[in-house]
């Protein structure tokens, strides 16, 4: 059978570095066109020199690049990604960047008919109805790499007769910590999450529980369900990916260990199934026990937050992002508490006026804009803080 041709769009990041260990299992079935990382030119060199892509891109260039022309076809920042996008050797791509720098690049491959395994959710929350129905008029697929989107992929048969999705929430960190104990939480104990080794941006939000809101958004465009069709069960042993419920009542769920490999290998690989880089066989028996409780909606106010804007729609769920963003990055710098971060993004949701049908022009300078709000709204809580 011909190898699928695959590149990876962040591929120096975690779900990138995962992504290159099922590769290098799965040889004889892909050959890599391109690799693009953003400022660890060092890694994505070394990974250029293991993998011998066809294609390299620096995202973020800066003077001291060094000059490796000649030895690869290198490409520099956005309209580099865009390229190794559009390049129509590829038979799919891995959008394994982070933040609103996957939304073009995954554009561009879906107007080449390109399918996508979609590791960036901010694609899909910032432009969730332009790149769904472009994915559909293209025929493409998108097949989600996040685990528990991956895990209802896995549970669907037949979406027509399924009721609800039930998406499953380890709790991060502070799951049954209280308030006063993670009001001054630090940096470090935020990074520290029970089940999951990822990227700081998505771990914090781990902690907030705003990765769970980002998801309901994303499931939400994914499979075409309503919002009050799509629950959140807390799920501390992270075995339990995530589950649907039948018309009929029937539960599916799909259950594994925690590990990205494999929603990765099944993502770039469906719809066959390869043994690649399979964990150890998982044991029933070796599972004590697995909970499950109700998320906690007011330690953890985001998930309230990101179903209001997932319901309101449009350029709702931008500012959402956006907002979030800019402010997990101010607490990632030491500028603000964790608590800030919702308070902050709340406070800019709400001073929002929101566009229903934004075209993605609208949507890039909306983020824009919200960021440079946040930013300003930033400085006023470091200065009081000081
Ligand atoms: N990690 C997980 O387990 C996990 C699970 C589900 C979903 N996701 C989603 O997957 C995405 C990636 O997460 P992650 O944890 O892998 O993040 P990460 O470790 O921070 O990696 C981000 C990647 O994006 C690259 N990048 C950033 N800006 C770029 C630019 N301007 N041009 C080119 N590349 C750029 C980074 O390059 P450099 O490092 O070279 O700068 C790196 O390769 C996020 O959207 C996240 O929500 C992650």
């Amino acid at each position: 059978m011909a190898k699928r041709k695959i590149s990876i769009i962040g591929s120096t990041g975690s779900i990138g570095r995962q992504a290159l260990e099922v590769l290098e299992k799965l040889q004889d079935k892909f050959e890599i066109i391109g690799l693009a990382g953003g400022s660890n030119i060092e890694l994505l060199f070394e990974q250029a020199e293991r993998f011998q892509p066809k294609y390299l891109c620096i995202g973020k260039p800066d003077k001291q690049t060094p000059d490796v022309r000649g030895k690869f076809d290198v490409l520099f920042g956005e309209s580099g990604l865009e390229e190794i996008c559009s390049n129509k050797e590829n038979d799919i791509i891995l959008v394994a960047v982070s933040g609103k720098i996957g939304l073009k690049p995954t554009l561009k491959a879906i107007e080449n008919g390109i399918d996508i395994a979609l590791a960036n959710k901010e694609t899909l929350v910032m432009a969730g109805d332009i790149v769904m129905k472009k994915a559909k008029e293209n025929n493409v697929k998108v097949i989600p790499v996040d685990s528990e989107h991956c895990a209802i992929h896995q549970c669907i048969k037949d979406i027509n007769q399924v009721e609800k999705l039930i998406i499953t929430a380890s709790g991060g960190p502070f799951l049954h910590k209280s308030v006063e104990d993670i009001k001054d939480a630090t940096v470090e104990e935020t990074l520290k999450h029970p089940r999951w080794n990822m990227g700081q941006k998505i771990t914090v939000d781990s902690a907030t529980l705003m990765n769970k809101g980002l998801e309901i958004i994303e499931a939400h465009h994914l499979f075409g369900f309503d919002y009050d069709k799509i629950e959140v069960v807390v799920h501390p042993q992270s075995i339990v990916h995530s589950a649907i419920e039948y018309k009929d009542g029937s539960v599916i769920a799909q259950l594994g260990v925690p590990s990205m490999h494999i929603p990765i290998q099944y993502a770039i690989s469906y719809p066959e199934r390869f043994e690649g880089i399979k964990s150890k066989s998982f044991s029933f028996s070796e599972i004590a026990r697995l909970d499950f409780e109700k998320p906690d909606f007011e330690k953890f106010p985001f998930l309230n937050l990101a179903y209001n804007a997932g319901k309101q729609g449009g350029s709702a769920t931008v500012v959402l992002n956006a907002a979030n963003e800019e402010a997990v990055f101010a607490f990632l710098r030491g500028e603000i508490k964790l608590f800030d971060i919702y308070r902050i993004t709340k406070n800019i949701y709400d001073s929002s006026e929101f566009i229903v049908e934004p075209s993605i022009d609208e949507i890039l300078n909306i983020d824009e804009e919200i960021r440079q709000k946040t930013q300003a709204l930033i400085k006023s809580y470091v200065t009081v803080q000081k």
